[in-house]
């Protein structure tokens, strides 16, 4: 692969920089919503091959940035280590929550036969994307994956969790553990059906304390690139652990990610100029979805910043759903002429 991407990722300085948005496939597209309608429920569509792929391809048709991201989610993880996992309309994901040592030890690894299905999205969004478009997979990281696993819905501070992995130490240590190989074995899987790049999505990193980052973000999330850098050498990892602020140039050095995702709260002018390898963000999606002429200012900032670093254009944390098409169109022109 010499895609935009990959070369940006190898740490050089190209023409421009490439770009992508997280979560560029989603609801504020209205062919997604379509689209999501007649599918029914949200996991329904991540396990159909043939919807997936074609919302996976709906932004590039749109707006051709440089990568598409399959269309999934972290939750399917857990799914198919055997909990159960909904999506309350409106309202975000549910889990049955895990409680105590038996229902850790229940769960399995084994995650390939349940989530085959999206490796099929993977080859099918392939054979459809340009040559010059990466694909980018994902996993949430073991840490983020437990605080759902845990806590059962999305919160603010994850206090549950965090008395969990106090309280019951051993059964929060195997539950990372599990965590670890599962979503290897998931990265492995959509590596081999297709994608080029991986992303590893710790949302929740910030919310730990110093002791726990080490254990329960640094750690797990090194133990994981390992792994994949052993099998897959040439395969890029791009690691967004969210919310960590200055600890992101340790996370850099110590994980060994190709690239490191700025969020939103962390000054881009700082992570230029203390990060060594390539970084991605960080516009603020509430400017995206708001207001044309911050908007204006902050691309040309992020571009400015970024001038002599390796650098990935993307957004501080996803987009959101009322972020109007055309903003969109903007900042992708923006770039592009760059
Ligand atoms: O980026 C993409 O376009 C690829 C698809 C993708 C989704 N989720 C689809 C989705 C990716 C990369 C994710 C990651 C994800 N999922 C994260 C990490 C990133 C982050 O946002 O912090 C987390 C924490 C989840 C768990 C999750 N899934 C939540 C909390 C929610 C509800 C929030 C919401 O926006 O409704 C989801 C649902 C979800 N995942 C939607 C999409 C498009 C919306 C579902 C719908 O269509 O109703």
């Amino acid at each position: 692969m010499n895609t935009l991407l990959h070369e940006t990722l190898q740490g050089k300085k190209t023409k421009r920089p490439p770009f992508w948005f997280m979560r560029q496939a989603g609801r504020y597209l209205p062919e997604y919503r379509e689209l999501r309608k007649k599918a029914g429920g949200f996991l329904e569509m991540c396990y159909n091959p043939e919807w997936a792929a074609e919302v996976t391809i709906q932004p590039i048709r749109r707006f051709n940035m440089d990568a598409a991201i399959v269309f999934s989610d972290i939750l399917v993880v857990p799914h198919a280590m055997g909990q159960k996992v909904w999506f309350e309309q409106g309202e975000g994901p549910r889990l049955d929550v895990l409680t105590d040592k038996n229902s850790i030890e229940a769960l399995t690894s084994n995650i390939e036969e349940r989530l085959n299905t999206i490796g099929d999205t993977l080859r099918i969004t392939r054979k459809n994307l340009p040559n010059e478009t990466s694909l980018i997979g994902f996993c949430g990281a073991p840490w983020t994956v437990a605080c759902y696993m845990v806590e059962g819905k999305t919160k603010r501070d994850y206090e549950e969790a965090r008395n969990f992995a106090i309280r019951e130490k051993d059964s929060f240590d195997l539950l990372i553990d599990k965590l670890v190989e599962a979503s290897y074995r998931y990265l492995c899987l959509q590596i081999e059906a297709g994608a080029d790049v991986v992303q590893i999505f710790d949302s929740w990193a910030g919310v730990v304390s110093e002791r726990e980052y080490m254990l329960y973000v640094a750690e797990p999330t090194k133990k994981l690139v390992q792994k994949l850098k052993v099998k897959y050498p040439k395969i890029p990892i791009i690691g967004f652990p969210r919310g960590i602020g200055t600890k992101l140039a340790h996370y850099e050095a110590y994980t060994g990610v190709d690239a490191t995702g700025i969020d939103t709260q962390t000054s881009f002018m700082w992570a230029t100029k203390n990060m060594k390898r390539t970084i991605q963000g960080n516009l603020d999606p509430l400017v995206l979805a708001e207001d044309k002429n911050i908007l204006l200012q902050e691309v040309k900032n992020i571009l400015a910043w970024g001038k002599d670093k390796p650098f990935i254009f993307n957004l501080g944390h996803g987009i959101v759903k009322t972020t109007p098409i055309e903003h969109v169109e903007l900042v992708c022109d923006l770039i592009r002429q760059h």
